[in-house]
């Protein structure tokens, strides 16, 4: 499928894809959304020390370059998973003006490392953030007690329904620790129901700038 490199609102770029018309982001805003969502509802309200963080489409790498700054800021030690059926290409990536709009340019070397990670094979970008990135679909994801936090970054329902359904919100359950959290940006109805229906507690919290809610589901033993 043809990929295009878009502005969004906040001056950040995201892809988008044509045939779809769907964007790998908020058209509002790609970093503010991505702070928005995971960092201020997921990794913020991780009490841990140390985190295992599941990420749902790792596409462009922005959300596992803001947690690894996040990081660097409370000292918390990160074990990243991001899993990718199909991984953008090198040449789309290096479009992207992610280290720029963040202010990062000193560190976009880091950006760069986490790109030139191998796929399928665990490496450390620093001593308090490592990453793996398994190149597969979310189908075949089959861990259990294994993360803290799940950023769910799927494409949205409207094209990719069958990511958005009790089958694999399940496996979703599975592959969190008891108390672990899931954040993801939909708060469509259908969805919040999937993820009750397979046991999470689900919040709806405010949505990022152009979008009234989005979902949060703790993996908790109280109903
Ligand atoms: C919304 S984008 C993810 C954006 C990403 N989190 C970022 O910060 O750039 C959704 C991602 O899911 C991937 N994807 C779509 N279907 C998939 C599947 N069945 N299994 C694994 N990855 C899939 C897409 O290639 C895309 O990279």
């Amino acid at each position: 499928m043809e990929r295009k490199i878009i502005k969004t609102g906040d001056g950040s770029t995201t892809i988008h894809i044509p045939e779809w018309n769907e964007q790998y982001h908020s058209k509002h805003g790609a970093i503010q959304e991505a702070y928005h969502v995971f960092i201020k509802h997921g990794l913020e309200i991780c009490n841990l020390d140390e985190i295992s963080i599941l990420e749902i489409g790792f596409g462009t790498g922005l959300n596992c370059f803001i947690t690894y700054l996040e990081s660097l800021k409370n000292n918390k030690k990160i074990h990243y998973t991001g899993v990718e059926a199909y991984p953008v290409a090198n040449s789309i990536v290096f479009e992207l003006n992610y280290p720029e709009i963040l202010e990062a340019e000193n560190i976009a070397s880091i950006f760069t490392k986490i790109h030139a990670v191998s796929w399928n094979e665990k490496q450390e970008i620093s001593e308090k953030f490592d990453l793996e990135k398994q190149e597969k679909k979310f189908q075949d994801i089959s861990v259990e007690n294994t993360f803290d936090l799940i950023y769910f970054d799927a494409f949205g329902a409207r094209v990719q329904p069958e990511l958005w359904t009790e089958q694999i919100f399940e496996k979703m359950f599975k592959a969190l620790k008891k108390d672990g959290i899931l954040v993801t940006y939909s708060a469509k109805g259908s969805v919040r129901r999937a993820m009750q229906a397979v046991g999470f507690l689900v919040e709806k919290l405010p949505g990022p700038p152009g979008k009234r809610e989005m979902l949060r589901g703790i993996k908790s033993d109280i109903k």
